[in-house]
């Protein structure tokens, strides 16, 4: 029954509803190495303290590494009635080793313990997910490397724009993966800080030493406010604002992925084993993969409104509340983690064991990209700043080049087609070197200053990027 967990004070059991709705287990049971984990430092600093006796926590110790061994088998029974994570472990101890199962919970509350044990989780789940991070940086600078001579359209308003080179194009996805794994980093340091010992709510009448369970967890520090250790989840906010920013930078490389694989674009492929076919159309091969990611970016999104919604009315301290903040920080985790993870495979391939090569990643087709930068006048502007240096201001230059394009676009022809004489037409000063500003690779070795498109700037940007993952 419920009501042995609290006391003689309930006159009657929950309903079998309220027990279904006010439970966690179910969702939190996940929790149950950080939990133990928690527990074990706060009994050895117990025993420490002179709280409990050495023989309690040898008991305790010993009960633990059998629950341990129950969880990893399968064989530990969860209870719906016993609520939680925190009562399900704290009961099985009890009935291991009896008293000292009992000594566990002095000087801590439930309400410590789950702010515990949520950092203590999600600080190593942070640090799958900056691993993973790095993975698809590494990833894309692979496939950068393999493709710097490589050009495609750039766009503004998807409209042609200026030529760029494909590798710049990936290494700008690098920028914005790097900076999630800073932002990762940043929460990592604000969610690796110990509430435990804030007990309840006020902190508590035995003389913890506090400082000594942050060490032996790892912890940079601890809370320094109890009211506020026990009651404050900015940190799963923060993580999951973080992780919703990634999911964007993923949706906006999928929807880029989705663009040039089209017939429209015909720019990459990726591996069959990423996409799908259909049940009636026996021609396709659909991009599910980036497309679920895409979709997914909507879910994580939802979590973050979600959760700093559940904080906005909540006075302090603890609230139940404060329970919801499981289930959308977890699956926000399970989404990311799966969607970097397989973006990995998808961009850089698979390891094949015999040749010690990565296979099977994105395949590029470098001549349907330069078509395509071949249309549109995306030298333009080379044109423009030609006449800049020939003594034009700008504006006029743009002005001239205006008709340039216009003509062009009546012969059907692109800029760089149009005869010398035609182009003198449009201004005198045009010479023959004119045709080398107007060629792709001309556009790009222009570019060549800080953080340009120019192969040469695009290079020095790899080698910065292998430098920061040595
Ligand atoms: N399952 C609860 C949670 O997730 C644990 C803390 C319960 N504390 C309490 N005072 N009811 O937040």
């Amino acid at each position: 029954k419920k009501s042995e967990a609290w006391s003689a004070l309930f006159s009657e059991p929950m309903s079998e509803l309220v027990k279904r709705y006010t439970a966690s287990v179910f969702f939190d049971k996940r929790l149950w190495l950080a939990d133990i984990t928690g527990s074990l430092a706060h009994a050895e600093m117990l025993a420490a303290q002179n709280i409990i006796a050495a023989s309690d926590l040898a008991d305790i110790q010993r009960g633990m590494a059998q629950i341990r061994a129950e969880i990893e088998a399968g064989s530990f029974e969860w209870k719906l009635d016993l609520e939680d994570v925190h009562l399900n472990i704290e009961a099985r101890l009890t009935q291991l080793v009896g008293d000292a199962g009992k000594r566990l919970h002095t000087g801590r509350s439930r309400n410590d313990q789950v702010a515990t044990d949520v950092r203590l989780w999600l600080r190593d789940e942070i640090d799958l997910i900056s691993d993973l991070l790095k993975e698809l940086q590494v990833a894309l600078v692979d496939v950068a490397e393999q493709n710097v001579d490589v050009i495609l359209p750039g766009f503004t308003h998807l409209q042609v724009a200026q030529p760029v080179s494909f590798a710049h194009h990936l290494l700008a996805y690098v920028e914005m993966f790097a900076r999630d794994a800073e932002r990762m980093a940043d929460v990592r340091r604000r969610t690796n800080r110990l509430p435990l010992g804030s007990a309840a709510l006020a902190g508590t009448t035995y003389p913890l030493d506090r400082e000594r369970v942050a060490k032996t967890l790892g912890m940079e520090g601890v809370c320094q406010n109890s009211l506020d250790g026990v009651s404050d989840r900015d940190f799963a906010i923060e993580f999951t604002a973080a992780a919703s920013l990634c999911m964007v930078h993923i949706s906006r490389f999928s929807e880029e992925l989705i663009l040039w694989m089209s017939q429209n674009f015909g720019f990459v492929k990726i591996a069959d084993r990423f996409t799908t076919g259909s049940s009636i159309m026996p021609q396709k091969k659909n991009p599910d993969v980036p497309e679920l990611a895409r979709g997914k970016t909507g879910r994580v999104v939802g979590h973050l409104m979600g959760l700093i919604t559940l904080m906005k009315g909540q006075p302090l301290a603890y609230n139940k509340d404060n329970q919801e903040d499981k289930e959308p920080l977890f699956d926000t985790v399970d989404t990311l983690k799966d969607t970097l993870r397989i973006f990995c495979e998808m961009v850089g391939g698979q390891l094949n064991s015999a040749t010690g090569k990565k296979e099977g990643g994105i395949t590029v087709n470098a001549v349907a990209m330069e078509a395509a930068a071949n249309k549109g006048y995306a030298t333009a502007t080379d044109l423009a700043d030609y006449l800049v240096k020939k003594g034009l201001p700008f504006r006029d230059a743009h002005e001239t080049v205006a008709h340039a394009v216009k003509a062009a676009t009546s012969h059907n022809c692109d800029l760089s087609e149009l005869p010398l004489t035609v182009l003198q037409g449009f201004n005198a000063s045009i010479e023959k070197d004119v045709y080398e500003c107007l060629s792709l690779r001309g556009s790009l070795n222009a570019r060549n200053t800080l953080g340009g498109t120019a192969p040469a700037q695009v290079k020095a940007q790899i080698a910065r990027h292998r430098a920061r993952f040595a």
